[in-house]
This record gives structure tokens, sequence and C-alpha cells, in this order.
């Protein structure tokens, strides 16, 4: 059996981050490190996952649930220390593990499917993924023999100037052939700098006893960005969006600035869609193709079709069908879907309702819990009273509705197919198809009531 598992080390406090949550739930473009690094294991094959919690540990274990299992370490000993901890679930395992630190968010399926290729090539016991970093300082250095051949890995804090000069580092990524790691970790021993058991020993120890340890360098260095510190997420973060942002403009959409595009990589988006700048897309977004989207617009969580203008505006948790126009300053909020040709602008508030083919809601209302039907023309102003302070009630309002300005329509209460709402009503009964409702006092004009008197001092 040569079944892969993967070994994810998250115990850490992470003290350099100076946070209260734990270092690996810090996001990177809008995810947990850990659940990107969970996701790579599992894009290469690792059904099964273990996951060393510690510090925070039950928030870790909330936001991956079932996802991974776990295994607690009391104390942050060290990553050796973290590793034994494994070896009650994972002892008597037959095959590879695959083990990442929890802070490597960068990490894609491609490099550690080279890395696995290379192990089983190879034949080694252990195999480490490095890369080679301009600037070194706090990776743990590979140290090679004369015939370059891996011997041992010396930590930042522990290495001598001339081990500090050498620029290929570990990314604290490795496989390891189950049954050789088990026996070497009870050789660990905590004598170095940080008084702390070491996971990097292991492969002096491996090689001492006549083993192979083998390393793959990766070419792209910043896939083992460690993140340790406020710095370092901002850093994987520009490195994840520029990723995305070029993998966008390479199938097709228009990123007037990437510079100021924030696209999550789990994003779908459409060929000739054109992006202008300030636009956030992000969770489970998908945008098919020919949109405009943007300046100064976010989605979250949003599906978009075909042919829409969306600016200036926020959307979450909604759907936008085709050849919509949205903007400026329009909120849509859960559970809204608007149908082709919709148009909504000028600050319009809409929350969970249906709004049919060609219907415009083109200034200052709110629809709240609303089902409005097609070609239905709202005026500016409207406002559907969905709540009486202790439910909310649904607002039916028909196919070719006319709605005027300034209208509150109170629900529940349903308008019909065709029918007109005069500017100014507060409607409070159903409307018939083909009414006009007045809901309003009728105006007074009381004549000559401006008299020469009135002008007088
Ligand atoms: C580690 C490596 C270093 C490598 C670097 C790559 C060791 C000794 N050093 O250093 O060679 O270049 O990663 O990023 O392994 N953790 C635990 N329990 C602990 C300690 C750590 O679970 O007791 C977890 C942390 O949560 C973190 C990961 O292990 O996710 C790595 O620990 P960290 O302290 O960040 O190690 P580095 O100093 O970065
Ligand atoms: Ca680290």
């Amino acid at each position: 059996m040569n079944e892969l598992v993967g070994l994810i080390l998250a115990a850490g406090k992470g003290t350099r981050m100076k946070s209260k949550l734990p270092k690996v739930l810090h996001k990177v473009a809008g995810k947990a490190m850990v659940e990107r690094v969970l996701e790579a294991a599992q894009s290469v094959g690792a059904q099964r996952n273990v996951v060393i919690v510690g510090f925070g540990g039950d928030d870790v274990k909330a936001y991956l649930g079932d996802r991974a299992e776990y295994v607690t370490q009391l104390e942050q000993k060290g990553t050796g220390h973290a590793v034994q901890q494994a070896e009650s679930v994972l002892g008597n395992h037959e095959g590879l593990i695959l083990l990442l630190c929890g802070d490597t968010p960068l990490v894609t399926q491609q490099t550690l499917e080279q890395l696995l290729a290379h192990h089983k090539e190879t034949g080694a016991a252990a195999t480490v993924l490095t890369a080679y970093m301009d600037n070194p300082y706090g990776y743990g250095r590979i140290i090679r023999n004369e015939a370059k051949s891996v011997e041992r890995i010396v930590e930042e804090k522990d290495g001598t100037l001339d081990e500090l000069k050498v620029h290929e580092v570990n990314t604290g990524m490795y496989i390891f052939n189950s049954k050789e790691l088990w026996p070497c970790l009870e050789q660990l021993s905590d004598d170095n700098a940080q008084g702390e058991l070491y996971i990097t020993d292991v492969v002096s120890i491996l090689v001492k006893a006549g083993k192979t340890v083998s390393a793959y360098m990766t070419m792209d260095s910043d896939e083992s960005l460690g993140v340790n510190s406020r710095l370092q997420l901002a850093q994987a973060e520009l490195i994840l969006r520029n990723r995305t942002n070029l993998a966008l403009m390479e199938a097709g959409v228009t990123l007037v600035d990437p510079h100021s595009t924030y696209i999550a990589p789990e994003v779908v988006v459409g060929p000739d869609t054109i992006i202008y700048p300030n636009t956030t897309l992000e969770g489970n977004t998908v945008v098919g193709t020919n949109n405009i989207l943007g300046p100064n617009t976010r989605l979250s969580n949003v599906t978009v079709g075909d042919n829409n203008h969306i600016h200036d505006s926020y959307a979450h948790d909604c759907e936008i069908k085709n050849d919509t126009v949205i903007g400026p300053f329009v909120h849509l909020r859960p559970d809204t879907v608007l149908s082709d040709k919709v148009k909504i602008g000028n600050f319009v508030e809409v929350k969970n309702s249906v709004v049919g083919e060609g219907t415009k809601f083109p200034h200052l209302s709110y629809i709240g819990d609303s089902d409005v039907g097609s070609k239905v023309n709202i005026g500016c102003g409207t406002i559907t009273v969905n709540y009486d302070g202790k439910k909310k009630h649904r607002t039916t309002i028909e196919d070719k509705v006319f709605v005027g300005c300034n209208s509150n329509l109170v629900a529940p209460v349903t308008v019909g197919s065709e029918s007109y709402v005069a500017a100014g009503s507060t409607i409070t009964k159903d409307v018939p198809s083909r009414a006009l409702a007045f809901g309003r006092a009728r105006q007074v004009v009381k004549e000559n009531w401006v008299t020469e008197d009135t002008f007088k001092k």
C-alpha cells in the first residue's frame, strides 16, 4: 500500500503575529492559511488528513470541521514534538506521509505532485521540498555533502556563519515513508538554540542510519513563503493575488488595473469580462462572460451570468442573471435573485427578493422579502414595509405593475398585475389586477389664502 496521508502542523501560537487568533487561522485571499494547506494536501490525493492542534485548537477544529482528524499537542515543544503526537493515529500507517506546515498557504498542487513523483522515483526514505531564496533569513538551510546529497538541515538560530550563507532552504514540506519516520522521532533531542524538538533533525538521523534523503527544489520560491509575521501575511496575500490575476488575464479577462483588483483564487470569471479598479470578488463567486464589473464593487458569494454591468455596488449571497445594469450604490443582500434585463440604480437595497425580467428599481428604494414580477417599474423612494416589529412579511408585486414615487407597500400585501399605485401612497390592502390604487390624503387647496396682509411686516 502506498496510500498518502496528510499531516499538517498547526499547533503553534505564532508569537510573531501578535494576535489572539492562532496563526494558521489568519486568512490569505479570504481563506484561513491552514485551510489552503489542507486543500493542497487533498488536491494530491491525501483523503485522510491529520491536523496537529494546540494553541487555539478548538477554533482550528471548528473552522476545518470534519474535513480532518485532530491530535492535540498540549505544549508546543517544536515541530518534531508536534509530529510525535501523530504516532498515536498514524503509527501503523503503511504508506507515505505528506508533512506540511499550516503556515505555508501558497504551495500548489503542481509542486506537491512533483515532490511526490520525485520521492517515488528516487526511492528515498524521505524527500524534502527545498527552494532557492535570495534572502534565506529565518529558514532552515539545506546542508549537502561533497557528493551534493542532503546531509542535514540547520536552523537559522543554530547555523554557523558558513552554513547561513546557503541559499537553499527547507520549505517545511516533506514526504516520509511512514515506517522510516516513527523510529527516528524517538531519537530527536532538544539540544539546540531553541530548546525544541526539530522535525528537521530527522534528516540527519536517517542519513546517519544509511538511508537516502532526497531533496526536490521548487523553481517558484514564492510557494514556500512561511508566514510568521503580519508582513509575511501581506506578502502572501500579494503573491496569491498576482498569481490569480495573471491566470485570469491569460484566460481572457481584462483587468484594467491588476494592482487594485482583489479576486480570490477560487472565483471563476469568464472571458471578455472587464474588471475596473477597486473591485473585490470573493468567496463562492462565479462570473460569466462579457460583464463589466466595477469600479468600486464587491461581490461575495454571488453568481453572475453574462453581459451585466455592475458598478460602485456591493452584493452578497445572491444571483444576478444576464443583461442587467446595477449601480451606482446598490446593496444586494442574501437570497436575492435578479432575472434578465433588470435595472437597479442609485441607492437601492434589495433583500431576499425574486425580481422578474425587465423590472426596474431605478432610485432610492428598499425592496425586501418580495416577489416582483416582470416589467415592473418601481418609482423613486418606494419602500416595502416588511417588518411589523416582530415578524417579516412578504410583498407580492405582479407583472407590469407601475408603482408611483414615494409609496409604501405594507406587507403582507399583493399588488395585482398591470395595476397602478399612485405616487405617495401607503398601500395596506391588496390591489386587484388593472386597478389604480390611491392611499394618501386628498389634496386640499385653500384659494386666496394669501392676502396683502401676509406680506406686511
Ligand atoms: C520551520 C522549519 C524550518 C523551515 C520553516 C519553513 C523546524 C525546526 N524548522 O521553521 O526549517 O525553513 O519551517 O517555513 O521545523 N508547530 C506546531 N507545534 C510546535 C511548533 C510548531 O504545531 O510545537 C507548527 C506551527 O503551528 C507552524 C509549523 O509548525 O504551522 C512551523 O512552525 P514554525 O514555528 O513557524 O517554524 P519555523 O521557525 O518557521
Ligand atoms: Ca514558519
